[in-house]
């Protein structure tokens, strides 16, 4: 496995693929990987001949007083884990080799980037959206992985793909969660048990919305309100929005079936969020 951490050699090793006429894909993380990111490196390998995947913990994403610093970092068991997987190169810059000290122009993610996620993390979407077109613009993907976990995160790339002629597919993966239904989450490693035995309230609240839709419940609100009674009887959560949306514009919607859940909320002091798609017909 190659490690590429400078601009110019991550440009040069995806040069030399192209040349080669291989089909690249890229797996944008930011490590302390898990299942979640290991099952987009195994999606990706059925769809290219050469993995690139990124670790790089993207400060301009994270807002003031969110957990930047403390953000999980084990670099060394990432490339282990990569390795394993059979990646073929991993792109690790440092922030300045990543940003210029006077960088200036970003990347809007317009109105989605205020939905949302985006009322309590104000900039994170732009952040976002800058360092995935740099990525894109470094590696020249023919494929990105993203998974559906960070469900606005995927609907905001893909549009930001459209809208600025990326020559890139943005491919979705499933969420991968733990069996007892709590998605896999870098931040799951913040939980104390009694929270970690808690989180599993957003899985709930989804399912008793599939059960909700699955039994012929049409109605977004009631079973918006499903979801949020559910996370309210859990004591050690605090819901910040649980939601019935539009799968492509995020806009909350009036019809539960083939809606997308979806769901933030706080454990203690750690914010968690998930997303299921409701059955379209039942
Ligand atoms: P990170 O949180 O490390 O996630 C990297 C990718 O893994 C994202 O596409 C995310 O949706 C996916 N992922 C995380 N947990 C998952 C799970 N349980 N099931 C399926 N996929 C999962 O998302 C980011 O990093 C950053 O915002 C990034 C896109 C790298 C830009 O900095």
């Amino acid at each position: 496995m190659e490690q590429a951490v400078s601009k110019e050699e991550i440009r040069q090793l995806s040069l030399e693929a192209r040349r080669e006429g291989k089909r690249i894909a890229l797996v944008p993380t930011m490590g302390a990987l898990h299942e979640g990111h290991l099952s987009l490196v195994r999606a990706a390998q059925t769809r290219a001949d050469v993995v690139v995947a990124s670790i790089f913990v993207n400060p301009t994403q994270f807002g003031p007083g969110e957990d930047f610093e403390a953000y999980p970092r084990d670099l060394e068991r990432d490339m282990a884990l990569l390795s394993a997987e059979g990646v073929d190169a991993v792109f690790t810059p440092s922030a300045d080799a990543m940003y210029a000290p006077d960088a200036q122009v970003t990347v809007d993610p317009g109105p989605l980037g205020e939905l949302w996620e985006g009322t309590s993390r104000p900039g994170h979407f732009r952040g976002v959206c800058t360092v995935v077109a740099k990525l894109l613009s470094l590696v020249s993907p023919d494929v990105a992985f993203f998974g559906e976990k960070d469900y606005q995160q995927l609907v905001i790339v893909r549009r930001m793909a459209a809208d600025l002629d990326f020559p890139v597919k943005i491919v979705a993966c499933p969420v991968v969660r733990d069996p007892d239904g709590l998605a896999v989450s870098s931040r799951n490693a913040y939980l104390s048990p009694e929270e970690r035995r808690a989180a599993t309230v957003l899985y709930r609240a989804l399912r008793e919305a599939e059960t909700l839709v699955c039994g012929g419940e049409r109605d977004g609100s009631f079973v918006e309100q499903a979801m949020r009674d559910t996370v309210e009887s859990e004591p050690l959560a605090v819901l910040d929005y649980a939601a019935l949306v539009d799968p492509r514009t995020l806009v909350r919607v009036a019809e539960a079936p083939g809606a997308r859940a979806i769901i933030a909320a706080r454990i203690g002091a750690t914010r968690l969020i998930d997303t299921m798609a409701m059955p379209s017909s039942v």
